[in-house]
C-alpha cells in the first residue's frame, strides 16, 4: 500500500503544479471526418484517407488518415490552445501521458442517425464514440485516480461536428434515398435535431463542461455536389437550404440546453459563416479557388476520393477544398483560429478563448 499511495500523491501534486503553471486544457473531439484524425485507419471501411497524397504537406509527407493536405481542425485547434495534437482513439501510441492531453473519437463518415454512413460498412457510429470516451475515463481513472479524471474531463475542451453526412449521405444521397420517401425534410430536420440534442446531453452528462458544437457547412457548395447535382457548378440550392435550416435549428436547441446553466455549457461555432467568407471571397484569404478541389477526378475534382487514382494540385494553399469535401490545412487554419478569437457571429454565445477562461 505504502508505495502506491506515495505515488498517487506525486500524481495529484504534479497535477495540481501542471495546472497552476496553465498547462493546456485536454482536448475531446467527437464527430465525422472533417475532424477524424485517423480512427478509420484501423477500421475496414472505405471513408478513408490513408493513401498519398492525403498528408503530402503533413510534416512526415506521408498520409495519416486525416482528410486533409495536411493538418486538419483538430490539430490548429490544439494548437490554438498551446497543445500537441491528440491521437484518434484507436492508435495505439495513445497510452500513458499522452491519454492525457486528451482522445480523438471521430470517425469519417458517421452522421447524427445510427443508420447514416451505412454505406461506410465498419466506422464508429456516435453510441460507440460514446462508449469509448466512457472506457478512456475509466483507463485515466486508473491512472489519476476518479477525482483528477472527473476535473481534467470538466475542465478540457470539447468539439463535435456532425450532420454533414445525415444529409449528403442520407437525406439527399444519389441516386435516390429512402429517406426522402418517407419524410418531408421539415420532418427530417427535427427528427435529426431530436437525436443530435440526445448526444449533446449526453457529453454533459459524461462530464463535459466546455462543448463546442459545429454548424454543417454550406453543403451545396462541397465541389463534390456542385459537380453532381448542378447544370453550371453553381451551389445545390436544396442541400444549401438544408445546411442553413439544420444550423438555425442547432443554434435554437443549444440555447435552449444553455438555458438551464449559469454558465454556458455550449457553444455554437459558425463554421458556415466562415466557409461561406471563404468561398465568397477566396482571394482575400489569398486563394485562387473556391469551386474545385485540389484533388480528386472529374469534374471541379469532385467525384472521386483523393487517393492515389487522383490528380492532385501542385498549389494547395490556392485552393480552399482539399478533396471534395474538406478543406485544405490553409482553409482549416483560418476556420480555428475563428474558433479561437472570432466575434459573437462566429462563435456564440463564447469564443474558445473566452470559454477556455471560464473557472469551473
Ligand atoms: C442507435 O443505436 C444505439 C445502440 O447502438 C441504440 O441504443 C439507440 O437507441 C439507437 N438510436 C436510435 C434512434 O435508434
Amino acid at each position: 500500500m505504502e508505495p502506491i499511495s506515495v505515488i498517487s500523491c506525486l500524481v495529484a501534486v504534479v497535477i495540481m503544479v501542471a495546472k497552476a503553471s496553465g498547462a493546456p486544457p485536454a482536448l475531446f473531439i467527437f464527430g465525422d471526418s472533417l475532424v477524424d484524425s485517423g480512427n478509420n485507419n484501423y477500421l475496414l471501411t472505405n471513408a478513408r484517407a490513408d493513401s498519398a497524397p492525403n498528408g503530402i504537406d503533413y510534416p512526415t509527407h506521408l498520409p495519416t488518415g486525416r482528410f486533409s493536405n495536411g493538418l486538419n481542425i483538430p490539430d490548429f485547434i490544439s494548437e490554438n490552445l498551446g497543445a500537441e495534437s491528440v491521437l484518434p482513439y484507436l492508435n495505439p501510441w495513445l497510452q500513458g501521458d499522452a491519454l492525457l492531453r486528451g482522445a480523438n473519437f471521430a470517425s469519417a463518415g458517421v452522421g447524427v442517425l445510427n443508420d447514416t454512413g451505412f454505406q461506410f460498412a465498419h466506422i464508429i457510429k456516435m453510441p460507440q464514440q460514446f462508449n469509448y470516451f466512457m472506457e478512456y475515463k475509466e483507463r485515466v481513472a486508473g491512472m489519476i485516480g476518479l477525482p483528477a479524471t472527473d476535473s481534467l474531463v470538466a475542465g478540457a475542451l470539447v468539439a463535435i461536428c456532425l450532420g454533414a453526412n445525415d444529409y449528403v449521405n442520407n437525406y439527399f444521397l444519389l441516386p435516390f434515398s429512402l429517406r426522402q420517401l418517407h419524410y418531408s425534410l421539415d420532418d427530417y430536420h427535427a427528427i435529426v435535431m431530436l437525436e443530435y440534442k440526445k448526444h449533446l446531453q449526453k457529453l454533459y452528462e459524461l462530464g463535459a463542461r466546455k462543448i463546442m458544437v459545429m454548424s454543417v457547412g454550406p453543403l451545396g457548395c462541397a465541389p463534390s455536389q456542385r459537380a453532381s447535382r448542378s447544370a453550371n457548378g453553381e451551389c445545390h440550392a436544396g442541400l444549401q437550404k438544408s445546411a442553413a435550416d439544420f444550423n438555425s435549428l442547432l443554434k435554437s436547441t443549444l440555447d435552449e440546453l444553455n438555458s438551464h446553466f449559469a454558465i454556458p455549457v455550449y457553444t455554437y461555432a459558425n463554421s458556415y459563416a466562415m466557409n461561406v467568407d471563404m468561398m465568397t471571397f477566396p482571394e482575400a484569404y489569398g486563394f485562387k479557388t473556391s469551386r474545385d478541389a485540389c484533388c480528386g477526378r472529374g469534374r471541379f475534382n469532385g467525384l472521386a476520393p483523393c487517393d492515389h487514382l487522383a490528380r492532385c494540385c501542385p498549389d494547395r494553399d490556392n485552393y480552399v477544398f482539399w478533396d471534395a469535401f474538406h478543406p485544405t490545412e490553409k482553409a482549416s487554419r483560418i476556420i480555428a483560429a475563428r474558433f479561437m478569437n472570432g466575434p459573437p457571429s462566429d462563435m456564440s454565445p463564447l469564443n474558445l478563448k473566452t470559454m477556455m477562461q471560464l473557472d469551473l
